[in-house]
């Protein structure tokens, strides 16, 4: 597929660097039109040197090609990373001073505009009507990801990461009207891996959790257009790009973690596996073997549930119940007292969360595996719904339930 990348002057074009990669690296044969003031963030060398072609955004360059007719005319999509406020506005006016805004003018495939800028200037009455034509004409224009700006504050304006607009290109290309990233302006928090109870300086009491099932989930709600922090505690494997991670190692830490991160979070996902129990005392000195014989004792005491603590805190703010979504997580093996199901129905009534994903366990299942099987327990009453296969698979499922309730309860504004 022969695509163009236009990249406008914001801050965010460093960004659109692995975006360019991820579309050469599917087999892409893609052109870069940076605007003039892009190359004073990203140099037009990085350009062709990732794209393997030329790079110009003079309509004078090569004249005897045609480039500003050719270009737009022969691309089978045309994508916009960074849309800045400027770019749109000349997009929606049908400017024609440079290559790229020519090449706008003249694109016969899909066109998609990938906004970041500032809050105030995406919330702005002229913005806003920009993005109304552009949609009005046919354009594909994505809602920024919401989250941390150049600045010190924080909203809706952000370029959504790399694979997220690549999703959205592709789905577009198929045709498909479902295109919008849907988890674009979310906050999701996930927790992911397994806490660590200190002893002593150098034992600990964990559990088998890889961390692989909350990084899937990270990736999966990322690639929707989500701003994703995760919160990791010990996990065999490195999180992923484009999310932001804070390191927890215990019950507490990851305690202190989730309740402050849920204060500004649509979503929060508790898979990580929450030690029960803690040592009640932490020897400061290693345990050592007595001359005496005498083994040791360990008393445990029980640690905060997390997850409930959540479904507290979300359920007395002003705003209550509906404005949040909640989803546990829970590790069933099925006993005399009933089976896995009814375990997890319990489980769900007694935490209060929205939806809980079960996973049957066993010592081989689960625990470090590629793939699963999960049910989606939904506190609503509505049917169980199952996801199988990979954890990648699963958590893509697990995602766009999510963001089914999501739109649901709360709309995008
Ligand atoms: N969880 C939590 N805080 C804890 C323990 C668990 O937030 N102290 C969360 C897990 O992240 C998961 C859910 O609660 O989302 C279910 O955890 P699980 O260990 O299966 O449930 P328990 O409450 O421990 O129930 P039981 O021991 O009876 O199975």
């Amino acid at each position: 597929m022969r695509i163009v990348l236009g990249v406008g002057g914001g801050i965010a074009a460093y960004k659109v660097a692995s975006l360019l990669r991820l579309f050469t690296e599917a087999g892409h044969n893609v052109t870069v039109i940076p605007t003039e003031a892009s190359t004073r963030f990203v140099g037009t060398a990085t350009w062709e040197a990732l794209s393997g072609n030329p790079v110009s955004n003079s309509v004078f360059h090569d004249v005897h090609q045609v480039n500003h007719v050719r270009l737009g005319h022969e691309a089978d999509l045309v994508v916009v990373a960074p849309a800045t406020a400027d770019l749109l506005a000349k997009a929606a006016t049908g400017q024609a001073g440079d290559l790229l805004t020519n090449t706008l003018l003249m694109a016969h495939g899909p066109v998609l505009f990938a906004p970041a800028m500032h809050t105030e200037m995406w919330q702005h009455a002229a913005t806003r009507a920009n993005v109304e034509t552009l949609r009005g004409r046919g354009a594909a224009v994505l809602e920024p990801a919401t989250g941390r700006l150049t600045g010190a504050d924080s909203g809706p304006g952000r370029l959504p990461e790399p694979e997220a607009i690549f999703a959205a290109a592709m789905a577009l290309v198929e045709g498909r009207q479902d295109f919008q990233l849907p988890l674009a302006g979310r906050t999701i928090t996930i927790s992911a891996g397994g806490t660590r109870e200190p002893l002593d300086p150098v034992r600990f009491l964990g559990n088998r959790s890889s961390g692989k099932q909350g990084v899937a989930l990270a990736v999966a709600a990322r690639n929707a257009g989500a701003n994703v922090r995760l919160l990791a505690a010990h996990m065999e494997v490195p999180p992923p790009a484009g999310v932001e991670v804070v390191q927890v190692e215990t019950a507490l830490q990851l305690r202190e973690a989730a309740l402050a991160a849920a204060a500004d979070s649509d979503v929060v996902i508790m898979s990580a596996a929450v030690a029960d129990f803690r040592p009640a005392e932490v020897s400061d000195t290693k345990i050592k073997k007595r001359d005496d014989r005498t083994d040791p004792v360990i008393t445990l005491v029980r640690n905060p549930d997390i997850l409930l603590e959540l479904v507290e805190l979300r359920n007395s703010t002003v705003r209550g119940e509906g404005h949040q979504l909640i989803v546990g997580f829970a590790a069933e093996t099925g006993d005399s007292d009933g089976d896995v199901l009814a375990h997890a129905e319990a489980k769900l009534q007694r935490k209060g969360c929205d939806l809980l994903v079960v996973n049957h366990v066993g010592t081989d299942k689960v625990f470090g595996q590629d793939t699963t099987s999960v049910v989606i327990l939904a506190r609503s009453g509505s049917d169980p719904q199952e996801a199988s296969g990979t954890k990648t698979e699963v958590s893509a499922a697990i995602i766009s339930r999510i963001a089914f309730e999501l739109n649901a309860v709360s709309p995008r504004a």
